[in-house]
């Protein structure tokens, strides 16, 4: 039997339909920008499997970080006890964050770490005895699979069957050019008319949506309508953090700062589950108290787990390199030239780049839907051809390893190319 025959026996696969999907892929091995399946065929990874690994598979330098921290202290309780590889953590994100963000709650993904910025933003307000339980979310927003982070979490047939036991959570249109005005009165009616404790938000660019983008300038309108309104802003950078949209985070590209960050993803470079929440000191102020009731009582087991921080450590380190600031523009311009030859072709009808983000718009006659014929028509194309792509129904984007090399890149956009004649 196969590795792929022997999985499909006891695996459940996420977001997976068993009895008309095909059975999982077997992956062997990983190097760089390239995965190898259990026949030996290659593939480019174009999306650093589900955005978390920019710095290539199987990176010796995290690896040898990982294995050092491993042969050290694998792992401490974070209750009560704390390691110098948290502490360097903590120091280093306060350094690259923007410069409100004071302290760190840590985690294991990327649902955890929005989950984590909605109770911190609920019982901030509780613990002063105000009422305020709404959160303000994006429409089509993905913030995770966790109950919280459902709620927040806009895509419906994701969430459908849990509507009646999710938190309260009212949606604005997402400021894309044009819609800004509709979205910033969404938000101000929904302020005066409702308890608000916070608004969470994907800045710049909406993953799962299928790579949505809008300008900074509306994002900072958004925010300082909430700071007007004493409204906490969480934002989350599960996917945009650590140079995708080609600064450290989307928010370097604002003038306003969020109040929470969330993080994960690319954190540790793709090897060891681990988020984090950041906050301002006036947050953590607001649990900081001699009644014990008005702690933050949430933690994980993992919490702060050293191996991990290890990996993260060496992760940004990596991320700071000129090298790899250079692939992020090198990537970025390439996609700048696909784009110019790419936009006018006749079954094109968008195209986006940010920073190492692609995305482009196939034009359909119908509403493609997310897991529909022609996105799975699009997938299977590509992965015959030996390249790992998502679309998100008639959208196909590409965000590669930073490493991913030209020729690798280019035969990506050929791919492409390609598969519009198919549809
Ligand atoms: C913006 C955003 N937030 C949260 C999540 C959830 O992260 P995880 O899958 O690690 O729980 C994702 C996952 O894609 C995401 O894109």
């Amino acid at each position: 039997m196969t590795l792929s025959e022997r999985n499909q026996k006891h695996n459940w696969h996420p977001y997976t339909q068993h009895k008309t999907a095909q059975p999982a892929i077997a992956i062997t091995k990983g190097e760089g920008a390239l995965l190898w399946d259990e026949n030996g065929k290659e593939y480019i990874d174009a999306i650093a499997s589900w955005w978390v690994n920019p710095y290539g598979h199987s990176n010796k330098f995290i690896a040898n970080a990982i294995y050092k921290q491993l042969t050290t202290l694998e792992h401490v309780l974070f209750g009560g006890f704390t390691h110098e590889p948290a502490v360097l953590l903590s120091e280093k994100l306060i350094e690259i964050l923007p410069s409100n963000q004071q302290k760190i709650f840590f985690s294991d993904n990327g649902s955890t770490a929005v989950e984590i910025a909605i109770k911190v933003a609920m019982q901030y307000f509780y613990n002063k005895n105000e009422k305020r339980a709404t959160i303000i979310a994006f429409e089509n927003a993905f913030h995770g699979d966790t109950f919280g982070a459902m709620a927040a979490s806009g895509i419906s047939f994701w969430t459908q069957a849990f509507q009646e036991s999710l938190i309260q959570v009212i949606r604005i249109p997402v400021p894309t050019i044009g819609n800004e005005k509709a979205s910033y009165d969404t938000l101000g009616e929904i302020i005066k008319n409702n308890d608000c404790a916070a608004f969470i938000f994907e800045p710049l660019v909406q993953g799962a949506a299928g790579m949505v983008m809008y300008e900074a300038s509306a994002l900072d309108k958004l925010i300082s309508i909430c700071k007007e309104n004493k409204i906490f802003t969480i934002a989350d950078e599960v996917m945009t953090g650590f140079g995708k949209t080609g600064k450290n985070f989307a928010c370097d590209y604002l003038s306003q700062k969020p109040d929470m960050m969330c993080l994960s993803k690319a954190l540790t470079g793709g090897t060891i589950p681990m988020a984090i929440t950041t906050f301002t000191s006036a947050i953590f102020d607001g649990f900081y108290d001699d009644d014990i009731n008005k702690a933050l009582f949430h933690g994980h087991t993992f919490t702060a787990n050293p191996t991990g921080c290890a990996a993260a450590l060496a992760s940004i380190e990596l991320l700071q390199t000129s090298e790899m600031q250079d692939n992020i523009q090198r990537i970025h311009q390439q996609h700048l030239q696909f784009q110019e030859k790419i936009k006018k072709h006749q079954k094109v009808k968008t195209t986006r780049v940010l920073g190492v983000i692609f995305a482009l718009e196939i034009k359909t006659d119908s509403q493609a839907s997310y897991y529909g014929n022609l996105r799975n028509k699009l997938y299977a194309f590509f992965i015959k051809k030996g390249i790992v792509l998502r679309p998100v129904g008639n959208i196909v984007y590409v965000l590669p390893p930073y490493i991913i090399s030209n020729e690798q890149l280019q035969k990506v956009y050929q791919t492409i190319e390609e598969a519009l004649e198919i549809v």
